[in-house]
């Protein structure tokens, strides 16, 4: 028998409250995935994580938490952990109990970052031929100059949204462009690239079904504009991802495509979050935004804190191949590991101070971009933005100010703004672009 949608949610948010209360008289301490004060500030809990139950099992997530630094490292490095949900326990469970309701799409299949070898090697190694360092840093000049359209927008306004009106617009327009889209569909490409991002950890079910409209819109958009690159590549990463399908090793059609939505929901709102929380880190801490428009040549170091400081992605998972024992707790087969990388980040046995953001730290050895086989395949483009953007805004705009409480999303794992109202000016007059 199915139940109505509304009592399957009733029993499930008692069932929730049960599990927190349970996990909460085990170890003292509650891993909450939906307390608003954790997505706004969780650094408070990480510490009691840290402290009290590094290891800690979560009844609410299945899973096991870690904090500490050397354990996040230990899990992710070791290949014999899998990136991939479906050999979780109950997985099967429920995915059909998602697909039932409508809210993922039977057909769709993991991307590279949910796979394991041989196939994620396999992947990751083409999409890398593609998007290599070269190409990005070949990005500069563009970068810069969407950048500085931007802030000529921000300067007619005076009174403005950061989030809305630069940390989005810049890293969709920049993977557009990179990608190959046409000027003219940007704004549709960018409607499908934010459903999709706001699908990775969302607890309501209209986000998912936006997102799963959305995914299907994308594909129909892209399927002619991937035929007309395999039929006459151009200097775009659409051609290089169909010329690294036909060059031997193959990316077949679902492959390509699958990997531009990873590109796309990997890529955007994280570098949008870097820059909303790395500028709101600044305007927090007086000291270290003067540190950072006087010193230039800490712009690189400074988005480095910043990463460490308050990470755009505060999570990910592994999954247990097989029964395990770590430091006195017995892991099982198909449990999964949430490997809290913001915790790590903030871990005082390698920062010292680590609640301080000191933009002239040294060895900043952050987990922000992960570790191990799955590292980040974006971290030099999501650098390259996040300096050349935040250098500039601190150059253009003498007056920077907060205008208003800024807002929170939703996700946990994508920790970041809604909204950052800010007014921004500047006494000396110097037109956005001429500066070295
Ligand atoms: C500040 C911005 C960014 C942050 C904080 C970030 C963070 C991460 C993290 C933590 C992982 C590893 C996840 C895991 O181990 O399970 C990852 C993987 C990945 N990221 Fe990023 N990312 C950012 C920007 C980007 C950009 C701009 C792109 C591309 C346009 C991108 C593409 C990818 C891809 C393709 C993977 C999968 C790599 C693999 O599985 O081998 N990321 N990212």
């Amino acid at each position: 028998m199915r139940l109505p949608n509304w009592l399957e949610r009733t029993i499930e948010r008692t069932a929730y409250r049960g599990l927190l209360l349970w996990e909460r008289l085990e170890s003292g301490v509650a891993f909450d995935l939906l307390d608003r004060q954790y997505r706004t500030n969780p650094y408070p809990l990480y510490r009691r994580l840290r402290e009290r139950d590094p290891i800690h099992r979560s009844r609410v997530a299945d899973a096991w938490v870690f904090s500490r630094y050397a354990d996040v490292s230990t899990i992710l490095r070791d290949p014999s952990h899998s990136a991939d949900d479906r050999n979780r326990r109950r997985y099967e469970q429920e995915r059909r109990r998602l697909e039932r309701r409508g809210l993922v799409d039977p057909d769709q299949r993991p991307s590279f970052l949910r796979l394991d070898p041989p196939d994620h090697t396999r992947l990751r190694g083409l999409v890398a031929k593609a998007f290599t360092p070269r190409r990005v840093q070949e990005l500069r000049p563009r970068i810069e100059a969407i950048v500085d359209g931007l802030l000529t927008e921000l300067e007619a306004k005076g009174s403005v949204d950061l989030i809305h009106d630069f940390a989005v617009p810049l890293p969709v327009t920049v993977i557009a462009e990179l990608l190959g889209i046409p000027p003219e569909d940007r704004a549709r490409f960018r409607k499908w690239s934010d459903d999709l991002a706001g699908s990775l950890d969302a607890n309501r079910p209209e986000i998912l079904i936006r997102a799963r409209q959305s995914r299907q819109e994308l594909r129909a958009y892209l399927e002619p504009i991937v035929e007309d690159r395999r039929r006459a590549p151009r200097d775009d990463l659409i051609s290089a991802l169909v010329q690294a399908e036909e060059a031997g090793d193959r990316l077949t059609r679902d492959e390509v495509f699958s990997t531009i939505i990873l590109l796309l929901v990997a890529g955007n709102e994280t570098t949008t979050n870097l820059i909303g929380n790395g500028l709101l880190a600044l305007l927090r801490n007086p000291d270290q935004l003067e540190r950072f428009r006087r010193e230039p040549e800490l712009t690189e170091n400074a988005v480095e804190e910043l990463l460490r400081y308050d990470s755009p992605v505060q999570a990910t998972s592994r999954i247990a191949l097989r029964d395990f024992e770590f430091q006195g707790r017995l892991i099982r087969k198909g449990q999964g590991m949430v490997l809290l990388l913001g915790a790590a980040n903030r871990d005082p046995a390698v920062f010292p101070d680590p609640d301080r953001l000191d933009i002239g730290r040294s060895e900043i050895r952050h987990f922000s971009f992960g570790q191990g086989i799955h590292y980040c395949l974006g971290a030099p483009l999501a650098r390259l933005e996040g300096q050349i953007a935040l250098r500039r805004l601190a150059d253009t705009f003498d007056r920077i100010e907060l205008a208003g409480e800024p807002e929170w999303g939703e996700n946990f794992i994508l920790h970041g703004l809604k909204r950052l109202p800010l007014r921004v000016g500047r006494t000396s007059r110097v037109a956005v672009g001429a500066r070295g």
